[in-house]
């Protein structure tokens, strides 16, 4: 049997994570998935109460499972990044070496895009976001802090080694979507001259592939392409930093943060699977949240695991809640309940 590790954590986590469970479970009836749930702690409150933010040995538990499932984490209680950096970061770049940040962009129904005269069919693409190196690695600090001299340094680092596994990962994904065959490189290399190290690995490794076609846009240029011409992308690989902005900017052309989900892959190895948004406090505890992204996020714990026809099915049920005319809205102001979009996404998954 398969083991999953779970972490609700902070504000809205634990509400999102309740759904997830009870789509797992009526999967376990109709599709025979099991798993074995094991629950963790972590999060502000945990911190709070025993000053532990996630020990190392969890790190040794969560190798010998196969997924991680993860609410949200962040709390105005404990200093900005602190929780993130060591819960998150902590998966992301520590010993699980979860060098993946996958990102599906899609437009489940025309209503949730922002866009004029954007539909479905042109908003469909996977983001691969480099997800270990780069601004987040931590290597920096402050001189004179909190003074008027104060300086302030943050090494963005980046390896031939992430590079290559990034734009590989992006390739192969490229072939296995089979759907435009095209990959595109977002970097900043006319500014950052080192960022030439994946505008070459991304040429190089391309002479593999020659079945997908190279397209390359810089940072700035493919935010506007975004908002212009989502119909340009099929699958886009970039670096952890741009990666992070511009798939919210994916999120919001393709309904939001209430929809949006990632997983965060170590190819072959235990991986984590979470919504984008975050514990969003301040809707805590009210039932409002929309539990999509973290069904979302369940959908692609399916598919890496190995259950594609419950994954399919899951991904069938979302379009067709989405699409039915139910669900007017996914914002918090929608009038609708937590439990109630997950009511709708069980109605549909036949
Ligand atoms: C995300 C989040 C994280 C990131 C934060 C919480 C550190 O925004 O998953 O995109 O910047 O990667
Ligand atoms: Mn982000």
């Amino acid at each position: 049997m398969q083991t999953i590790a779970v972490i609700p954590g902070d504000g809205v986590g634990p509400e999102v994570i309740d759904e997830a469970h009870r789509v797992i479970r009526r999967l376990g009836e109709t599709d025979g998935v099991q798993f074995d749930i094991v629950n963790y702690p972590f999060g502000a409150e945990h911190y709070l109460k025993t000053g532990e933010l996630m020990p190392p040995s969890v790190i040794g538990e969560f190798k010998n499972m196969d997924a991680i499932l993860l609410g949200a984490i962040g709390d105005p209680r404990v200093e900005t990044g602190i929780l993130e950096r060591a819960i998150i970061g902590g998966m992301r770049w520590g010993e699980l070496d979860l060098y993946i940040n996958l990102r599906p962009i899609k437009l489940y129904a025309d209503y949730l895009c922002p866009l004029k005269d954007k539909k479905p069919e042109h908003i469909d693409m996977l983001f691969v976001r480099e997800n270990t190196e780069d601004l987040y690695i931590g290597i920096g600090g402050h001189f004179k802090k909190g003074t008027k001299d104060e300086v302030a340094i943050a090494q963005m680092m980046m390896t031939r080694k992430g590079v290559e596994r990034a734009v590989r990962y992006a390739y192969e994904l490229a072939r296995k979507r089979n759907k435009r065959k095209k990959l595109t490189l977002i970097d900043k290399a006319n500014a950052i001259g080192a960022m030439s190290l994946w505008t070459r690995t991304f040429e190089e490794v391309g002479q593999e592939y020659p079945d997908i076609e190279r397209d390359h846009a810089y940072i700035d240029a493919a935010c506007m392409w975004m908002v212009k011409n989502p119909e340009w992308f099929d699958v886009a690989v970039t670096g952890n930093m741009m990666g992070d902005i511009i798939t919210d900017l994916g999120a919001a052309i393709s309904g939001g943060l209430g929809i949006a989900a990632s997983g965060n892959i170590h190819p072959g190895k235990v991986s984590m699977f979470e919504p984008i948004h975050g514990s969003a406090p301040k809707h805590a505890g009210k039932g409002v949240i929309c539990p999509l992204a973290t069904l979302s996020a369940t959908q692609m714990m399916l598919d890496f695991l190995g259950h594609d026809k419950a994954a399919a099915r899951l991904d069938t049920a979302l379009t067709r809640a989405l699409t039915s005319g139910e669900i007017k809205s996914i914002s918090t102001s929608s009038g609708m309940k937590t439990s109630g979009y997950t009511d709708i996404v069980l109605k549909y998954l036949t």
